[in-house]
């Protein structure tokens, strides 16, 4: 992929799915006004990117899905923030997402992180929008991860906001478990983790994906129940659940009731945890 500056880009194929959400903040809206979220800072990112949008706008479902967590993520943000003005925020897995454009209350900070290919790549094109907000390398494979970030972890400390949206299903269940485990173990009472679930129909499944398939990464962690996102931790609590079928109507509804003993969890839903 090429920057604005000229420079290419060679990302890990996980990386690369980082284009699918960045094009459908910056572009779905066209196809899905009801749900467009004008994402100024993925517009202005496709503006320097040599990219062919095309595939990327024909997936018209992983776009609505993209542009409804969007808007599930933002919401659940805002209350969060607005309980905790001054409190931190951490995006694992950001790629090139801006979220802090719409979450910065005036005195809470935000930290975007990511593999450090991604990181490299975000410091060419993507710069912070105030003081408040900062960047650092991270792996989520590697346990250890959100004292390496700096994160409050204290009883007494603030509470932090947790964001994970597209990253955990590339990771394997072990992985995301402990993954899960260190924000339970660490994070402070009030804390929040704002993540999405595939159902277990999926797992595996990514080569018929249209814009993931042609990436080569696999969908590993797709949960067969809830129980597994509490499992990992006595921490854990279930705050949340949004199915995407309610983008569908009545319709959706209905189809997801008859669907659910098999699918076990919702196709694809924006889950809250807490501790
Ligand atoms: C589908 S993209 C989602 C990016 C961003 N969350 C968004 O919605 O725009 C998946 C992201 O997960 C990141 N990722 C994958 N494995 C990771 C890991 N082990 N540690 C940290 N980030 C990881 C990738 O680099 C990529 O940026």
């Amino acid at each position: 992929m090429k920057t604005g500056d000229g420079r290419q880009h060679t990302l890990p194929p996980v990386c690369q799915t980082l284009l699918i959400p960045l094009v459908a903040r910056a572009r779905g809206g066209e196809a899905f006004p009801a749900l467009a979220c004008h994402d100024a800072a993925a517009e202005q990112l496709l503006d320097q990117l040599d990219l062919d949008l095309r595939p990327y706008l024909k997936d018209r479902i992983t776009t609505q899905n993209i542009l409804w967590r969007t808007r599930v993520i933002q919401s659940a943000g805002r209350a969060f923030f607005q309980a905790h003005p001054d409190s931190q925020g951490v995006n694992l897995g950001c790629g090139l997402s801006q979220h802090f454009q719409w979450l910065d209350q005036g005195c809470n900070r935000w930290l975007d992180s990511d593999l450090p290919e991604v990181m490299a790549l975000r410091d060419t094109c993507l710069a912070a929008d105030v003081p408040r907000q900062h960047h650092a390398e991270v792996d989520l494979r590697t346990p250890g991860w959100w004292q390496r970030l700096g994160l409050p972890s204290g009883t007494h400390d603030k509470p932090v906001f947790v964001l994970c949206e597209g990253v955990l299903m590339y990771l394997t269940p072990e992985q995301v478990e402990a993954v899960l485990a260190e924000f339970a173990e660490q994070a402070p009472p009030g804390s929040q983790m704002v993540l999405d679930t595939m159902s277990r129909v999926g797992r595996g499944m990514a080569r018929a994906h249209p814009t993931v398939g042609p990436t080569g990464v696999q969908f590993l962690w797709c949960p067969a129940s809830a129980d597994e996102l509490t499992r990992p931790h006595p921490r854990l609590r279930l705050l949340q659940t949004r199915s995407v079928s309610e983008c569908y109507g009545w319709l959706g509804t209905v189809t997801e009731a008859c669907w659910m003993p098999v699918t076990g969890t919702p196709m694809y839903a924006m889950v809250t945890l807490s501790v």
